[in-house]
């Protein structure tokens, strides 16, 4: 089983498995990642093994600094105002790859675009220590709902890894968004952790939606953060026997007679909600109910990543990978 050891105390731990080419879960603003060497095609291949995940899928590549990240995309100007403005932060940014530059091929998956992002917190200094990106999915195996404790991975990766690095909850609690500049047009390929609007905001161009493309991001796969139960979503009435994800201060009908009730943040806050988010939903996955009912829950700021994340729960699961 995995050793899980408070970040505090955990940095030469860390530092020694990344330097050997092992895998350790760490914490960063947004969920746990599953940390790698970015460089090693051992260390990555053993992410893709831990998480069970498909190959062709590519990784995001984590930086500590601008200047480490320059090293392997190009930036046009419009993506180097988005890096200054949102990193470190919850921002990943598809840009150009420098090939030559030692990133390995199944980080990327074979594109010649890399998708890079600079954490905040725990996450940072050990790539600064490393001197190294690091590769790092979300810390759960793959098509289970993302972990934002260090217990939720232990839970779902303890038998396979060795160190979960413990910060504590992760203050976003849903994904970084994705971000593709496209000959300065924005294109967003995975709503998240910064909203469309404060994007808008700072680069005074419109964010489109990719749409039904998943191909874009290839992990974007319809049904991903599946729990065991099944997700009903928009309901206004729950019905015997199922649980309910309840949202802001105004109850469903029939709310009274749930199996279990998690109300993501009962002043109906967002932010508050995106951080409750994966840990509910464990939660009411674990009283063995058949089906998670979820109240409505706006699409403006971060409920446009919120309710992406509970379309995929729902999703029908023979999509799944
Ligand atoms: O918040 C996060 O982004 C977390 C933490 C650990 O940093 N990481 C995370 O990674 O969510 P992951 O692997 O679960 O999701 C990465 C997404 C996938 O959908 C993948 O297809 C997409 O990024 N991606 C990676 N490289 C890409 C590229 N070159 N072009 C388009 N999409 C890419
Ligand atoms: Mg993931």
């Amino acid at each position: 089983m995995a050793e899980v050891k408070p970040a505090d105390q955990a940095l030469d731990a860390a530092l020694a498995l990344l330097a050997a080419g092992e895998v350790v879960a760490i914490p960063t603003e947004t969920v746990y990642g599953l940390a790698g060497d970015a460089t090693s095609g051992q260390a990555v291949a053993r992410i893709f093994e831990a998480k069970g995940r498909p190959r062709f899928n590519p990784l995001i590549a984590h930086v500590a600094s601008m200047a480490m990240a320059e090293n392997f995309a190009l930036f046009d100007p419009l993506s180097a105002r988005l890096a200054e403005k949102f990193w470190p932060g919850p921002l990943t940014l598809v840009l150009p790859l420098r090939e030559a530059f030692g990133i390995h091929p199944l980080v990327t998956a074979g594109l010649d675009t890399i998708a890079l992002r600079m954490p905040r917190g725990f996450a940072s200094g050990l790539i600064e220590a490393l001197g190294r990106p690091l590769a790092a999915p979300s810390a759960n195996r793959s098509g289970r709902v993302s972990a934002t404790t260090a217990a939720a991975v232990a839970e779902d990766l303890g038998d396979r890894i060795r160190l979960v690095v413990d910060g504590g909850p992760t203050p976003v609690g849903v994904e970084s968004t994705i971000l593709k500049v496209d000959g300065g047009k924005l294109r967003l390929l995975r709503p998240g952790g910064v909203t469309a609007e404060e994007i808008e905001q700072a680069a005074g161009v419109t964010v489109e939606r990719a749409g039904d493309a998943p191909i874009e991001a290839p992990g974007m796969m319809t049904s991903h953060y599946a729990p065991g139960a099944a997700v009903r979503l928009d309901a206004r009435e729950v019905y015997d026997g199922e649980a309910l994800l309840a949202f802001g201060p105004v109850r469903a009908s029939g709310a009274g007679n749930a199996a279990a009730v998690q109300n993501l943040s009962e002043g109906g806050d967002l932010r508050e909600a995106a951080a409750n988010l994966f840990s509910f939903l464990k939660h009411l996955d674990r009283s063995s109910v058949a089906t998670i009912a979820v109240e409505p829950i706006p699409f403006d700021g971060l409920g446009e990543a919120i309710n992406d994340r509970l379309r995929r729960a729902a999703a029908p699961r023979d999509a799944m990978t």
